[in-house]
């Protein structure tokens, strides 16, 4: 595996669930593959999870680690070629890029939707010039439009948690105060659509999101009918991604807020989500702090993803 972006970088995805619930059980296997190799990860924008368990996945796999946060203490990049560099800028992409990838043997980069030009933040433009120029394996860890490594994690956690062949899994709008990105929604999508589960999402009118991503998958406007026999609630907020509202947020209706009532309309729903979330504006306490909440397991689970897909690149690299 050479890059990592989405669902198909995985190939066979019963394939890929295997071999992460195999890897769960001996995550220290194969620390032979990441001898006297190295792992740099570049954070344009904050993290806790993706930080913490894909240095850990790294570190099961015997590899040394190194993080670099560009906006704390890098030289401030220029991303746009042919810009006359007389500004707060010192150094381009195009230049720094390669430089990291001499430092390395594989590159995670995350690095969120700007909300200023819908093209570039869905033409993966930082992302993209990792892949290109860096000349090593790139995965993503939350770029403009993906976030495979969270989206796996949620398969994943689904497969240990579903007591049925094919569960009702339902990804909900919910509100929140900021403008967030469709990068998670847009990767449960892509990887519900190729899971073998019944995928619902519901979300208000002008919540539409990516066709790529949504593949024609069942949109129910009504929340509670919805839910209507859900085994897993997904909650997670999203800025519009439709013209000409894109990014924008177009409701903070906090009858959108998944709580006690709404979970009893499920078959017994496990509740999900990313996390970072905003409690009771996403969730209620008494629901994330239910048993059914399985956001501990689910975020647990970011370790198993990653160790995945760096054991498939470490593979590669051999
Ligand atoms: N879910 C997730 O990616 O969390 P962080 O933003 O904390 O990495």
């Amino acid at each position: 595996m050479n890059v990592f972006t989405n669902v198909k970088d995985l190939g066979n995805l019963n394939v890929a669930i295997k071999e992460a619930l195999e890897i769960k059980q001996n995550r220290f296997a194969y620390q032979h593959l990441g001898k006297n190799k190295t792992l740099l990860m570049v954070f344009f924008n904050s993290s806790l999870r993706t930080r913490l368990s894909t240095q850990k996945a790294a570190m099961n796999l015997g590899m040394n680690t190194m993080v670099l946060d560009v906006n704390q203490g890098a030289w401030r990049l220029e991303t746009e070629r042919g810009v006359i560099m007389d500004g707060d800028k010192s150094e381009h992409l195009l230049e720094a890029v390669p430089v990291m990838g001499s430092y390395c043997d594989i590159i995670g980069v995350r690095s969120f939707a700007h909300f200023e030009n819908k093209a570039d933040d869905y033409g993966e433009k930082i992302l993209n010039q990792f892949i290109q120029y860096s000349g090593r394996p790139v995965f993503s860890m939350e770029g403009a439009t993906t976030h495979p490594l969270q989206a796996f994690a949620d398969l994943i956690t689904i497969e240990e948690y579903k007591t049925k062949a094919r569960p009702k899994v339902v990804m909900s709008w919910a509100p929140h105060p900021k403008v967030l990105p469709q990068a998670v929604p847009n990767s449960f999508a892509d990887f519900m659509n190729e899971a073998d589960v019944e995928f619902v999402i519901t979300h208000p009118e002008g919540y539409e999101l990516d066709e790529q991503f949504v593949r024609g998958a069942k949109i129910e406007y009504n929340q509670a009918k919805a839910f209507e026999g859900a085994d897993f609630i997904y909650a997670k907020n999203w800025s519009a991604f439709r013209d000409p509202h894109y990014g924008q947020i177009l409701s903070k209706d906090r009858d959108w807020t998944v709580d006690t009532i709404k979970m009893g309309l499920t078959n017994h729903a496990k509740f999900m989500h990313c996390l970072p979330v905003r409690r009771n504006m996403i969730v209620t306490d008494d629901v994330i702090e239910s048993p059914d909440s399985i956001v501990i397991q689910e975020a647990a689970n970011r370790e198993i993803s990653c160790e995945v897909v760096l054991k498939r690149m470490l593979e590669t690299l051999k």
